[in-house]
């Protein structure tokens, strides 16, 4: 019998289903409640022969949707996304999210933010009025000692992230991960200002949800974010103009 918490993923993961029609570019994000949509989205592929192009965000999902059968693009293939189905660490009551304890953050964000609409995947237990937790930074390994200096300054506990032996965590993309424990105030602002450092490749804020799918053990509970829905990337109104995406 599974638990309460792999129950509450299933039904978030089971309440994105009818987010998803034919046709769709699909954005499969990472983690154990990534994974869950992964496979029911699969299973619903083959049972209805969607026609879906998918695009992961780290290693792993690419793995998982490969060996389910759903067809995986590229960048080169899929200039926008419909739709992107992820999972978070923390999500703000303002609809802003802490992600990247599994390590994808930069893919991650390089898929959401080019994405017409963003659905996060949670259990009650990450919702918070206000941001704060983890921020996870990636970061260029060459810099890293320089960034972790310049961190520290901002969060007192900000530490590389370490795997096996106390070894550097590397990501998919070969980077580091600074793990910054903060109270985010402003997300729009730190989001910037951290990538303002060179040596800094991207950061776990991600300043938008359109969807935030919390699941229970009973079933789920949606929450819609009322601003409009449109790519993050294209809220700066000169690249709008520029980028003909739609
Ligand atoms: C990976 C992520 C994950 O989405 C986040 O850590 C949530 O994972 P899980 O669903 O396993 O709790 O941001 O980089």
């Amino acid at each position: 019998m599974a638990n309460t918490s792999e129950l509450a993923k299933h039904n978030a993961a089971l309440a994105a289903l009818p987010y998803i029609r034919p046709g769709m570019t699909v954005g499969l994000g990472t983690g154990s409640t990534a994974n869950i949509f992964v496979d029911l989205l699969a299973a619903r592929e083959r049972r209805e022969h969607l026609g879906l192009k998918c695009i992961a965000t780290s290693e792993n999902s690419e793995k998982q949707a490969a060996r389910a059968g759903l067809r995986l693009v590229s960048f080169a293939d899929a200039p926008m996304i419909d739709v992107v189905v992820d999972g978070a660490d923390i999500v703000s009551a303002d609809f802003c999210l802490l992600k990247g304890l599994g390590g994808a953050l930069l893919r991650e964000k390089c898929v959401a933010y080019r994405s017409k609409k963003f659905i996060v995947l949670v259990g009650e237990e990450k919702l918070r009025r206000k941001l704060e937790g983890i921020v996870p930074i990636e970061v260029l390994p060459f810099a890293a000692p320089a960034v972790l200096r310049e961190i520290s300054k901002l969060s007192k506990r900000a530490k590389l992230r370490t795997a096996a032996a106390g070894r550097p965590f590397i990501t998919d993309n070969g980077n580091y991960i600074i793990d910054a424990p903060m109270r985010v105030s402003n997300p729009a602002k730190l989001e910037a200002e951290l990538k303002y450092l060179p040596g800094v490749l991207e950061t776990g804020i991600f300043t938008r949800a359109d969807i935030v799918l919390v699941g229970n053990k009973t079933g789920c509970r949606t929450l819609k974010n009322k601003k409009q829905a449109r790519p993050l990337l294209l809220t700066c109104s000169c690249l709008a103009k520029q980028l003909d995406c739609f």
